[in-house]
């Protein structure tokens, strides 16, 4: 199969030294994209800012902000049999970049938000889509509620969703525990266990369901 992975956070600049962004370590994605690997599958791993080094053999497109994440999975769609959004994009982006540094001494500044584009919505809605969209939700509370909807309203093929507390704290961690709510109404919860571990898991369970 020929995978399309996103995994990292995203950064939005405020000026040409600030950025808003995210706990995002690019560790799942990148987890996926190297178990994807190992079975045999092809890959495409559009990643934004991250520490680690990306798996070898996977072709790999580096972006750094919402708006250029878009454009680059637009622009690898071509003959792709799974996406799957792993990628913590950032929701907002300041609605101005200032084309200079602000300034401490001009008080402080007020910084207009407004949305990203919601890259993962706009590839459920492409029409005849034929191949298997997969998003992420990282819940702090609600999880099943807030996945369901996700699942719907972005029209996706499943959802993995990650219970985010004190005990699945996620971000930056080596270790995850999900639970997959998939489009015909069923669900699966895989215990905790590494990412690496995970991927593999999830990559079976994608294989399955083309
Ligand atoms: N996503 C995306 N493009 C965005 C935002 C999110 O593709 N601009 C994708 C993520 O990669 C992930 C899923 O959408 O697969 C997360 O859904 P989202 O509704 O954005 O979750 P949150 O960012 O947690 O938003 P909310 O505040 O609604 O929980």
């Amino acid at each position: 199969m020929k995978f399309l992975i996103t995994a990292g956070p995203t950064r939005e600049p405020i000026d040409p030294v600030r950025y808003i962004s995210n706990r995002s370590s690019g560790k799942m994605g990148y987890a996926i994209a190297q178990a994807a690997l190992d079975a045999g599958h092809e890959v495409t791993l559009i990643s934004g800012p991250v520490a680690i080094e990306a798996p070898a053999n996977a072709r790999v497109v580096r972006v750094e902000t919402a708006d250029e994440m878009f454009d680059a999975v637009h622009a690898n769609l071509a003959d792709i049999d799974a996406a799957v959004l792993c990628a913590a994009v950032a929701d907002f982006k300041p609605a101005r970049i200032a084309s200079e540094k602000i300034k401490k001494n001009d008080g402080i500044p007020a910084i207009e938000l407004m949305p990203t584009r919601d890259i993962l919505a706009s590839l459920g809605k492409i029409l005849k889509k034929n191949f298997l969209l997969i998003g992420f939700a990282a819940e702090t509370n609600d999880l099943e509620k807030n996945a369901q909807k996700k699942l719907k309203t972005k029209r996706c093929d499943a959802i993995i969703g990650n219970r985010i507390s004190t005990a699945n704290p996620v971000f930056e961690r080596d270790e995850n525990e999900v639970v997959i709510f998939c489009k015909d109404g069923s669900q699966r919860a895989l215990p905790r266990m590494s990412k690496t571990q995970l991927a593999c898991e999830l990559v079976k369970i994608f294989s399955s369901m083309k």
